[in-house]
């Protein structure tokens, strides 16, 4: 395991909270119906700072000129561990995940008065979770009825998460690792869904198909809902019944990606049911490709988080004035919003281990500025819903492509791989 990744990570935030100390819970295990949970996942920032995977475990972080980690975590219990399976225990986590102290997390709630006292701020974000916030709290108020005995609690509250979430927007190495892996893995994934379509399919199978490509290779699972959607179903943006039957002459898109050591990859194709394209699909197919190589053309670090957004609506509202949807000049078009209707997100969003990822969009009141080692999503579509404002030939059709992208010391390298192209598409779903 490597755990130097994370006690940097432990390092950086240390040098933000200076004196303070940080509380931090992981997630609550959640009832799925009776006795049945849904499948546990770990809270995404304290995985980043501790890589542990356990529930019911808090890490604080205390400040000061000898800073030190505690982890608190259930005990061993011969017991659960018949039943669940096993636990590291506060001895076993305190050996393989390098934190300096850990304890049974029964034990938090009467350590943490002590633990509070004489640092003067506390970094916590109030309001995730209720519960936590009253124990928090209750740990404060006892400090501050020992103020007779020389004890002070932190006066200064500052929100842990935040400045978290800052840490997160770049990625270090190790993480970039896991994110390549989710990549492959979601590329293939992709691919066998290509090669297995057949017209007749129904969505699910080839949802089927990616989930046992992703399992197979050793990913967790899926990092979000997958998006079959076949047909018109594509112009739902939050498609996910993926029930529907597959149409000869119609596309279909594939939104899905897979979690690998808690990092997600995010990739949409979009690709002919009998695997060639009709020469309506293939005219709006290559408006979002060339939109999609704009954006990522203007990725670099330095630029600003909206120029590939601005790169690729140019490039669609031209699109759209050349297919007859929209008509005018494209200035005056891109001015007025005209494009909305048919391409009503943006083009991309931060990844990481969660798939629209922690981090600001604007730092003080102007759009980030991309940096080496972040990474985002570039996912231009335009979405032709069946109305009257839509030539007939092109009504119904809906089209992303999102690529995963990570921005490098001189550009941007995109690390996600499925075929894109049309010659490339229709090459691998070839049925001789
Ligand atoms: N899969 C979620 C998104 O593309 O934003
Ligand atoms: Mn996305
Ligand atoms: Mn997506």
């Amino acid at each position: 395991m490597n755990t130097d990744a994370h006690a940097a990570r432990r390092r950086a935030l240390f040098d933000r909270i200076g004196d303070g100390i940080a509380i931090l819970p992981t997630a609550r295990e959640k009832t799925r119906n009776r006795d049945t949970h849904y499948p546990y996942r770990f809270d995404s920032d304290f995985w980043y700072l501790s890589n542990f995977p356990e529930p019911d475990a808090i890490l604080v972080l205390v400040g000061g000129t000898a800073p030190r980690t505690i982890l608190f975590c259930r005990e061993k219990d011969a017991e659960r561990e018949t039943w669940d399976g096993f636990r590291y225990g506060p001895a076993g986590a305190r050996e393989v995940f390098g934190v300096d102290e850990a304890y049974p997390c029964g034990e938090f709630d009467t350590r943490l008065p002590d633990l509070l006292a004489g640092h003067p701020s506390l970094w916590f974000t109030l309001g995730h979770d209720a519960g936590w916030d009253a124990r928090v709290t209750a740990a404060l108020n006892a400090v501050r009825a020992q103020r007779r005995a020389g004890k002070q609690a932190p006066t200064v509250l500052h929100d842990l998460r935040r400045e978290i979430e800052h840490l997160r927007r770049v990625k270090d190495t190790t993480e970039i690792g896991h994110m390549r892996r989710a990549a492959a893995i979601t590329s293939a994934g992709h691919v066998r869904a290509m090669q297995r379509c057949r017209p007749g399919l129904p969505e699910y199978a080839l949802e089927a198909e990616l989930s046992h490509e992703f399992r197979v290779s050793g990913a967790a699972g899926h990092a979000y809902p997958p998006i079959v959607a076949g047909g018109a179903g594509a112009c739902v943006l939050h498609y996910v019944n993926n029930d529907q039957t597959l149409a000869d002459g119609s596309l279909v898109l594939i939104d899905a990606g897979c979690e690998v050591e808690g990092y997600a990859a995010d990739i949409t194709r979009t690709f002919p049911v009998n695997g060639r394209f009709t020469s309506a699909q293939r005219d709006v197919y290559e408006i979002v490709l060339a939109a999609q190589a704009a954006a990522i053309a203007a990725l670099r670090p330095g630029a600003s988080f909206i120029d590939d957004h601005d790169a690729a609506v140019r490039v669609l509202v031209r699109g759209l004035v050349d297919l007859g949807i929209l008509q005018g000049d494209i200035d005056g078009l891109i001015e007025q919003n005209a494009y909305q209707p048919y391409y009503m997100h943006r083009t991309g969003h931060w990844l990481g281990l969660d798939v629209h990822d922690a981090g600001e969009y604007k730092d003080e009141d102007q759009w980030a500025r991309l940096e080496s080692g972040m990474v985002l999503t570039v996912e231009p579509g335009l979405y032709l819903r069946p109305d009257a404002a839509i030539p007939e030939a092109l009504r119904g059709i809906g089209i992303r492509i999102e690529d995963d992208v990570l921005i490098t010391d001189d550009g941007a390298d995109v690390y996600t791989t499925a075929p894109k192209t049309v010659a490339d598409i229709e090459a691998l779903m070839r049925h001789d």
